[in-house]
């Protein structure tokens, strides 16, 4: 190729950053992923927030179907494959495209549910769950990824607030395994060095703690 043509060629856009905001239901993910993305465009970065796990892909919103059906029995096994399956095609057709592209791509959820819900909660052994996770994951690691973590009367009072709400397959698992999902998150805190955000406090000051961590990776 001649120079003058090769330097006429685009360069390509710097890699966009992939983050993650994981803890269970009613911790206030989906109010920071938008908090987030707010600030990621006061500061010049555009983000998708649209993309949801599982699901965000035609199959994925099948697969999502299925998994929350609290009338569909199945082994644990069953749903760490299913949400894999979710998770190679969202990563592959959705997410590595948009960091290819340049884009910032904020989730709600990624690898630490399935350790957390079917490792710690399902009992399912967590090393093999982590395996399987760092498979499916192969087209798009997430550059940083927090845990919410709120005070147990708390999330619930906010979740019997929400008068929207029903429950799905695993809001109706039985106390023992919500309790190891409880633990489960802080554990991966501890094991995997996963920033614990503190989910107590308005919805401002939550933001504020997931934006100081956001700003040490920029
Ligand atoms: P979620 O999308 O958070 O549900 P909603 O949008 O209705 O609040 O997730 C659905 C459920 O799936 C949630 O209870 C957690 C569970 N889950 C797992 O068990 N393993 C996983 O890997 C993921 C991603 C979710």
């Amino acid at each position: 190729m001649n120079r003058t043509i090769e330097s006429q060629q685009a360069k390509p856009p710097e890699r966009g950053k992939y983050l993650v905001i994981e803890g269970r239901d009613g911790v206030g993910k989906t109010t920071q992923v938008k908090m987030l993305a707010g600030w990621l465009a006061v500061q010049g970065i555009e983000s998708r927030t649209d993309i949801r796990e599982p699901g965000g892909t035609p199959i994925g919103e099948a697969i999502r179907t299925t998994l929350k059906d609290p009338e569909l029995e199945r082994e644990p096994e069953t749903n760490l494959y299913l949400f894999n399956a979710a998770r190679i095609e969202l990563q592959k057709q959705v997410i590595a495209p948009e960091l290819d592209a340049g884009k910032w791509v904020i989730c709600d959820r990624n690898r630490l549910s399935s350790h957390v819900y079917q490792g710690h909660g399902e009992g399912l052994d967590l090393q093999y769950v982590r395996d399987e996770c760092r498979r499916a994951t192969t087209h798009a690691t997430p550059d940083l990824e927090l845990i919410i973590h709120l005070e147990e009367g708390e999330r619930r009072r906010r979740i019997s607030s929400d008068t929207t709400r029903s429950k799905d397959y695993f809001e109706n698992m039985d106390e023992g395994v919500l309790v190891r999902i409880m633990n489960g998150y802080l554990q991966e805190a501890e094991d995997l060095n996963i920033p614990l955000i503190d989910g107590g406090g308005s919805p401002d000051e939550v933001h504020q703690r997931i934006v100081s961590e956001v700003e040490k990776m920029m």
